[in-house]
């Protein structure tokens, strides 16, 4: 198992796991509307701040995708992204416009945001970990201060995970919840390693 940077062969399998790692749905238009959220804008627009977790064979089985610049996301998002969605979930539509203007109001003190999936056979086993560990120091690198997520309320196994690496709670509300993390600005502060 290794942790490496995307490539272009893997954008399918990045597809796959977010899927497979979301709510079971047989809905093609559940599967779409679940890439197009939370897939596609970072391998499309910003693979040089994806890391995947891959096997012996080489095949991403696990990823961290992140944006350094959240205006950035929302901007590209509501423009390319967004009317896809509207047309397969309108709920979800006005769900995600109204998490934008939370997140808005937060960009400025976290630039950063990300999403992290690991298929279910390898999880806890410290990819979760090792995946942030890259990330980490490659927004060190860049001189990005820190970094925010969602994740629902319900997610007991996410939370759990992200409070152990050292995120904290920002806001809770509409079954979502805003962690964040401040990006150690000196090589292991602040990290845990497995
Ligand atoms: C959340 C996730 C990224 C964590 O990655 P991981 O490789 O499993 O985590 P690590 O092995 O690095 O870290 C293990 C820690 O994570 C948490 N954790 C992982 N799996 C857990 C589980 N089944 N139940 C409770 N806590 C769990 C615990 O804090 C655990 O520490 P512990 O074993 O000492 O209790 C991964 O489990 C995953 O992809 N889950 C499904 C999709 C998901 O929820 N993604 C996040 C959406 S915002």
């Amino acid at each position: 198992m290794k942790i490496r940077k995307y490539q272009e062969k893997d954008k399918k399998n990045l597809q796959y796991i977010c899927i497979a790692t979301a709510k079971p749905t047989n809905s093609e238009k559940q599967k779409e509307l679940l890439t197009t959220l939370y897939n596609d804008y970072f391998t499309e627009c910003e693979s040089e701040n994806v890391f995947v977790a891959a096997n012996d064979d080489d095949d991403a089985i696990g990823y961290i995708l992140c944006s350094t610049d959240f205006k950035k996301y929302r901007k590209t998002m509501k423009k390319d992204y967004m009317p896809k969605v509207w047309k397969l979930n309108k709920s979800k539509w006005l769900l995600t416009q109204l998490e934008f203007i939370i997140e808005t109001h937060y960009a400025k003190r976290f630039p950063a945001f990300l999403h992290i999936d690991i298929l279910d056979g390898y999880q806890r086993q410290g990819l979760g970990h090792k995946l942030m560990d890259a990330l980490m120091s490659h927004l060190r690198e860049k001189g990005v201060p820190s970094v925010m997520l969602g994740v629902s309320a319900d997610n007991e196994k996410g939370i759990n995970f992200y409070k152990k690496y050292g995120f904290y709670e920002v806001i809770r509300g509409m079954g979502i919840c805003k962690m964040a993390y401040d990006v150690p600005q000196q090589q292991g502060e602040g990290t845990q390693s497995v």
